[in-house]
């Protein structure tokens, strides 16, 4: 109990990671692109990746996300262990619970800002509408654009405007800044703050960038497959007072 009587809120862990391996075989060569991985992603959180290349970053997105599946261990998404999905269940995890960002936008050329958002929300649950999803990352004034009229960032946040307006639990982000000018990143991360803050998702942005991490609740520092350091930031920072 606080002081003023109200129950202290106990972060709930939306992912519970625990003894994560995986091995992945091209021909006779093995390479363990996970060694065990041990950690919890609490609810309405910001988490930032942070590690070389090759250290498993996007792995564990990926097996966390349902794109892929570990050699051992487990993944609890609220409790319910994702190896034991039926390929149904985990389509429907991967439809309407999470949402992906990727460092490539992947919009469809052909298709306005509003029509690429539209093409996830005909398919999700309880969709926003695609106006309200663009509205949020700050481009409420480009519906109408073609992904060829908006700059890199632009892109970047339709593409978050579509990962969200299916309303997912958890936001997945492999590297979204990582090809845009710092000015353009920031923009882009503001969206992710104000995407987390409005909407509460969870939130992983995997970067290369250690200054973004001041951004995060929660630091996860990878080294070889392994997280070598998990750091939690007594004061956050605005996007906007990133120095990078
Ligand atoms: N599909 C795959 N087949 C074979 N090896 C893979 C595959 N995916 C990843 N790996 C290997 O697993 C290791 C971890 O890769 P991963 O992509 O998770 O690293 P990362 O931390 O995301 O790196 P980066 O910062 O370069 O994106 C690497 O050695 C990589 O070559
Ligand atoms: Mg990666």
């Amino acid at each position: 109990m606080t002081e003023d009587g109200r129950r202290a809120r106990v972060p709930e862990p939306v992912f519970t990671i625990t003894g994560l391996k995986k091995s992945y075989r091209t021909g006779d060569v093995v390479v363990q692109a996970l060694r065990g991985v041990d950690a919890i992603l609490y609810d309405r959180e910001v988490a930032v990746l942070l590690g070389p290349s090759g250290s498993g970053k996007s792995t564990l997105l990926n097996i966390i996300g349902g794109l892929d599946t570990a050699t051992e261990g487990t993944v609890l998404f609220r409790g319910e262990n994702l190896a034991e999905y039926s390929e149904r269940k985990l389509t429907l995890y991967r439809r309407d619970h999470v949402g992906f960002v990727f460092q490539f936008y992947n919009l469809v050329p052909s298709l306005t800002a509003k029509e690429n958002v539209a093409l996830v929300t005909e398919v999700a649950r309880e969709p926003m509408r695609p106006e309200e999803a663009l509205d949020l990352v700050g481009l409420g004034e480009r519906l109408s654009h073609f992904p060829a009229q908006l700059s890199g960032g632009e892109q970047q946040r339709v593409a978050i405007a579509r990962a969200i307006a299916k309303r997912p639990d958890v936001l997945l982000c492999d590297e979204p800044t990582g090809a845009l000018d710092s000015r353009t990143g920031i923009r882009v991360l503001e969206a992710l703050t104000t995407v987390n803050e409005s909407l509460g998702t969870t939130t992983a942005i995997i970067t290369h960038n250690a200054a973004i991490q001041r951004i995060a609740h929660r630091v996860f520092t990878f080294s070889d497959g392994r997280i070598v350091e998990t750091h939690e930031n007594a004061e956050r920072v605005r996007p906007a007072d990133v120095e990078w």
